[in-house]
């Protein structure tokens, strides 16, 4: 049999895909000892770790807490369900629709308009790690002068989180960074219980189930918990999606003639080419996957990217093909998706549809603004391994 990939070496991090292969045929479950975790690759495990409640999330507890503060995304049962139900009506139809469609598409406009006559862009760097965070800063009624710090911010707790080697100067900008943001959060946040207006973080403050609301500290830590969450992921998205849409030009050509296949061309990026890679959970009782059984408190890994291109679930899973049936386009952005690129079960991701709303308007807005789109040279290569994408994208285009 081959050996068992290691998920932290520079051949996977090259093609992790070729690795995902090997891992679910032969290898479905594999200790890391580095990481002190497991690792499991198959769909029907990874579905597994994320909807049932055995698997807790008290991994998050030493990860997310000294830049975030205590979460949503750590917390399991009622605690979780009570705290998820106050914030997620903030990120459903009604406001989103109206409240906050003008601001997204407002800044998606902005982004374009600096680069629309120019004929060749950097998509990562002058629109997609811009977009989805400039569109949080505004939701939350904050200053648009304040979008270098977020963005200053976000770059620090996103080193934090996906320092490996455990830099210590990184850890420490990290905390640092949590300081500061609650230092220009917490005042901010008082302001708005006294004076609340029509923004985020006003609904956030009011917000409000059976007598219980969020305290001040909570609440800055979703905010800060927005900006990676919400920030980094869908800016991997457009990144990818608009890669695989110039890779396959055919597939380019049919959503440019039909806009209302964006929705189904950014589901099958979240399965073909998933922006969060890797989630752990950790089981609160023996539990028995394929290959073997992961014992009570121990840390597994759950490999998106390779559930996501299980041949077990899906035809010809290293294809993009945006009108693949096998895929539930229509569901892809709800708690009834068949990809687990936004998680499964009672974690799934509450920006979803945010996420397809950011994607519907920019995608749309991007096509109508250049035409001709092609890579500015060779195809552009994919980076990292928590999370994972085109570092550059590099377009030529004809202005339109
Ligand atoms: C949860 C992916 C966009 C806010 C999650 C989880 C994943 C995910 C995998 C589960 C994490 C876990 O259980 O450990 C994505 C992807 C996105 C995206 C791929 C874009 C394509 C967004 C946006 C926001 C957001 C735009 C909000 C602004 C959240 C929150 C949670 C979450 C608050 C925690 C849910 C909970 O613990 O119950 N997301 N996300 N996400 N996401 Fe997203």
């Amino acid at each position: 049999a081959t050996a068992a990939p290691d998920i932290l070496s520079e051949e996977f991090a090259a093609d992790p895909y070729r690795a995902y292969r090997v891992m679910r045929e032969d290898h479905p479950l594999i200790w890391h000892e580095g990481m002190q975790s497991y690792v499991i690759s198959r769909y029907s495990d990874v579905e597994r770790a994320f909807k049932d409640p055995v698997f807790t999330s008290h991994n998050y507890d030493w990860q997310l807490e000294p830049v975030h503060g205590r979460t949503i995304l750590q917390m399991d049962g009622r605690e979780h369900s009570t705290h998820r139900n106050l914030v997620a009506p903030a990120f459903r139809g009604r406001d989103l629709m109206t409240k906050f469609l003008p601001v997204i598409e407002q800044n998606s406009r902005d982004l374009i308009e600096q680069f629309r006559h120019d004929g060749r862009v950097d998509l990562v760097d002058q629109y997609a790690t811009r977009f989805p965070i400039n569109v949080i800063v505004d939701m939350l009624g904050l200053p648009k002068s304040d979008h270098e710090h977020f963005h200053r911010w976000y770059s620090s707790i996103m080193a934090f989180l996906s320092n490996l080697s455990g830099d210590e100067q990184v850890m420490a900008e990290g905390i640092r960074t949590k300081e500061e943001f609650e230092g220009y959060l917490l005042p901010i946040i008082r302001q708005r219980r006294e004076n609340p207006g029509e923004d985020l973080l006003s609904t956030l403050c009011s917000a409000e189930i059976d007598g219980v609301r969020m305290t001040d500290e909570e609440i800055k830590a979703f905010c800060s918990l927005l900006l990676t969450a919400g920030g980094e992921t869908t800016d991997k998205a457009i990144a990818s999606l608009m890669r695989n849409l110039v890779a396959h030009p055919d597939q380019l050509a049919a959503v440019r003639a039909d806009h209302s296949l964006i929705a189904a061309a950014f589901a099958e990026t979240l399965r073909f080419s998933p922006p969060v890679h890797m989630i752990m959970r950790q089981p609160a009782e023996d539990v028995e996957l394929s290959g073997g059984v992961v014992e009570a408190g121990k840390t597994v890994t759950c490999l998106i990217g390779a559930a996501n291109r299980d041949p077990a679930k899906y035809a010809d899973p290293d294809s993009f093909d945006l009108r693949r049936p096998d895929l539930d386009q229509g569901r892809a952005y709800t708690a009834g998706a068949n990809h687990t690129a936004f998680c499964l079960g009672r974690h799934f991701c509450v920006g979803a549809m945010l996420a397809k709303t950011e994607l519907d308007i920019g995608i749309a807005q991007l096509l109508d603004a250049m035409q001709d789109i092609r890579f500015d040279g060779a195809a552009p290569p994919e980076y990292g391994v928590f999370t994972r994408a085109p570092g550059t994208l590099p377009l030529t285009f004809t202005p339109a």
